[in-house]
């Protein structure tokens, strides 16, 4: 399971892509306002010279029609045509200017995904990928994580090619369940990519094997 970090803060981009883990970067119009950025090419463009080479940075449209959806992504891939994936909410509005950017090689990663059906529909579209929002729908009080499940077993059935984005992750067991289950991608906030990481046993171990190798008085030169 590839890695993606859902942000749109360059630090942390460029500290977990530092750790040579980052696969893409999910941004939102949320994302954006979070950091206080006005300006969307530039954060894409800056996002571009961090992740490696080709890596997908999904940048969300704001608009409501499918043609200015469309053309809204036609003019965000050109930022960076190598990496931008445009990112177009699961919608009738949605799938139109989906099917229009895919037809013209532009990938497409259709949002707020919220039910299988959708992510059929997203499919059928042609979406390069599709993000189930696995956190919003627990804090609702249904099973995010099964949603991942059963559009993973309904693209394995008819062989579609979308790859499917847990996206909403809230937590490290999340990255667990979706790898477990074979998700193309996690999309996950850089506090959770800490989280993963964090072993109180390797900070002990890292702590203990220091000190030992201080103590010996032996050399590695
Ligand atoms: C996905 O691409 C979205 O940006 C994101 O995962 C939304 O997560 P949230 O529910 O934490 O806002």
């Amino acid at each position: 399971m590839k890695l993606f970090l859902d942000t749109a803060n360059i630090a942390e981009i460029r500290k977990g892509a530092a750790m040579g883990v980052v696969h893409g970067v999910t941004t939102n119009p949320s994302l954006v306002a979070k950091e206080g950025h006005k300006d969307y090419q530039s954060v894409v463009r800056q996002i571009a010279a961090i992740i490696p080479a080709g890596a997908p940075i999904s940048v969300e449209v704001v608009s409501d029609t499918a043609a200015q959806m469309a053309a809204d992504g036609k003019r965000f891939f050109k930022w960076a045509p190598e990496n931008v994936v445009v990112k177009l909410p699961t919608s009738a509005e949605g799938l139109q200017a989906t099917r229009e950017l895919a037809d013209s090689g532009i990938r497409v990663n259709m949002t707020l995904c919220f039910s299988a059906n959708q992510a059929l529909l997203a499919a059928h579209a042609g979406a390069a990928f599709v993000s189930p929002f696995v956190g919003r729908l627990d804090d609702i009080g249904h099973d995010g994580m099964a949603l991942v499940k059963d559009i993973l077993d309904i693209y394995s059935n008819y062989e579609f090619k979308t790859e499917v984005i847990a996206a909403s992750i809230r937590h490290p067991l999340h990255c667990v369940q979706a790898a477990r289950m074979g998700a193309h991608i996690a999309t996950i906030p850089y506090k959770v990519l800490e989280q993963m990481l964090k072993h109180p046993l390797t900070d002990i171990g890292i702590e203990r094997f220091l000190a030992d190798w201080k103590t010996s008085g032996a050399s590695n030169q």
